[in-house]
Formats: structure tokens, sequence, C-alpha cells
């Protein structure tokens, strides 16, 4: 188990983050989520005014971007350049630029090197959209989060916080536009690899899916599931 890699690819508000955090806590192992990683690199993107349309903009100001991120699924933590930047990394503005900015390819380059270096011998859960496919494509096991549209608008609308009461159309809209940009850029595209297995969350709790997986990762480190 200590060198298991778990994989975790997945749509928008699928439940890849609750779910990986609840895997990697009840295997004892690290969590990361590359999520944060590419909204921290937008923070910067937006606190110095530059156009994240303009890909050669974004890939020259990436250069001089540091971001660090801890691993306890505990209390998983992004910073950039020294800055905690774990609450601000959720806000809307970044939300709707963070598909533009990690369709960069020197954006993807940056954060894949760092990544990779994360995962060192393993022991981890990560979770993203090209973890399978590009990041890790030896990790012992691999996940395709996937849930119906709708569903993933209404629990996302339910987490946002009161007072920002959303219209659950308009979420769905949203989330359905992130994949499309998610899954048709060029560089590294969101897409399930062809040895993961296929999670679909429509239907089922948080447990239910948590205790899929961990019994699929006990099995492949050759430790049934009740032993
Ligand atoms: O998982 P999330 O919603 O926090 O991810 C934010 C965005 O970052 C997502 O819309 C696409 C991008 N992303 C990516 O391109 N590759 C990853 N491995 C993880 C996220």
């Amino acid at each position: 188990m200590s060198s298991l890699v778990v994989a975790i690819d997945g749509t928008a508000g699928s439940g890849k983050s609750s779910t990986s955090r609840a895997v990697a806590d009840r295997l004892g192992l690290r969590y990361l989520d590359t999520g944060a990683m590419y909204r921290a690199v937008t923070v910067r993107m937006l606190r110095e005014g530059v156009d994240v349309d303009d890909p050669d903009a974004v890939a020259d100001r990436a250069a001089s971007v540091d971001v660090r991120v801890t691993t306890d699924p505990a209390d998983p933590r992004v910073f950039l350049n020294g800055d905690d930047v774990s609450v601000e990394v959720r806000s809307d503005l970044v939300t709707a630029a963070v598909s533009a900015v990690s369709a960069v390819p020197a954006v993807r380059e940056l954060l894949r090197r760092r990544q990779r270096d994360l995962i060192g011998a393993g022991g981890i859960v990560i979770e993203g959209r090209d973890i399978g496919t590009v990041v890790a494509p030896d990790a012992g096991l691999k996940i395709y989060l996937t849930a119906d549209a709708e569903i993933r608008a209404r629990r996302r609308a339910a987490e946002m916080a009161t007072g920002q009461n959303r219209e659950v159309g308009a979420v769905e809209a949203a989330l359905i536009r992130r994949d499309v940009h998610d899954s048709t850029r060029p560089t590294a595209p969101l897409s399930a690899a062809s040895d993961s297995v296929p999670v679909d969350t429509t239907y089922a709790t948080l447990d239910e899916v948590v205790d899929e997986i961990v019994g699929l990762a006990l099995d492949r480190v050759g430790v049934g599931a009740d032993g």
C-alpha cells in the first residue's frame, strides 16, 4: 500500500475531491488535488491582470509562479509564492478562468513536473483530469468518476455557501461548459484512461463510492477487503 498510486479523474462536480480525500484517509495515503494547483496559477494571473484568453501572456507569466501543496487528506493546502490561497482558489472568478489557464501547455508542463515530484515513490491518491492518462500512466489503480450533469449541479449548488444561492440550471450550464473546454483542449484533455475503472456516482452515496474504491485498492495490493 505504501507505494500504491490511485489516480482519480473525472468531470467537474463528479465528487472527485470528497471521494479522493476519503479514500486517502481510509487507506492511510497522501492526497494530491491537482485542480487546486491549476487554480493557484489562475489566482496569480487574475491578481496580475493577465488576460487568461491570451495563451502567450499566460505562458510568459507562468514561469515565475511557485505553487506548493501539502498532502495531508485531513487538511490539504495550496500556496502561491508563499501565500496560503486555499480559500481564494475556490472563488467563482477563479472557477470561471481556470479552464483557459489550464489549457496552456507551458502551465501544464510546469505543474506536471511538480506533480510527478510529489508522487515520488507513491503512497498517494491523486485527483485531476489527466492523471491516469498523462501524469501517472503507471498508477496501480485508475478510477474515472462520472455523474449525470443535473445531479452534479444539484450537489454543487447545495455545497455553495448560504447567501450564494444559485439556480441549478446556471450551475449545470457552467459545469458543462468547463467539461467541454477541459475535454476538447489539445494538450492532455480530460479523458478516461483505457485501463481505468468507470464509477458512476449518480445514484450512489459518498460512502458507497469510497467503499468501492477502497475495495478495488485493497484488491490491487493483494489484501482482501476483509483482511
Ligand atoms: O478539479 P477542479 O475543478 O478543481 O479543477 C479545476 C480546473 O483545473 C479544471 O476545470 C481543469 C483543470 N485541471 C486540469 O486541467 N488538469 C488536472 N489534472 C486538474 C485540473
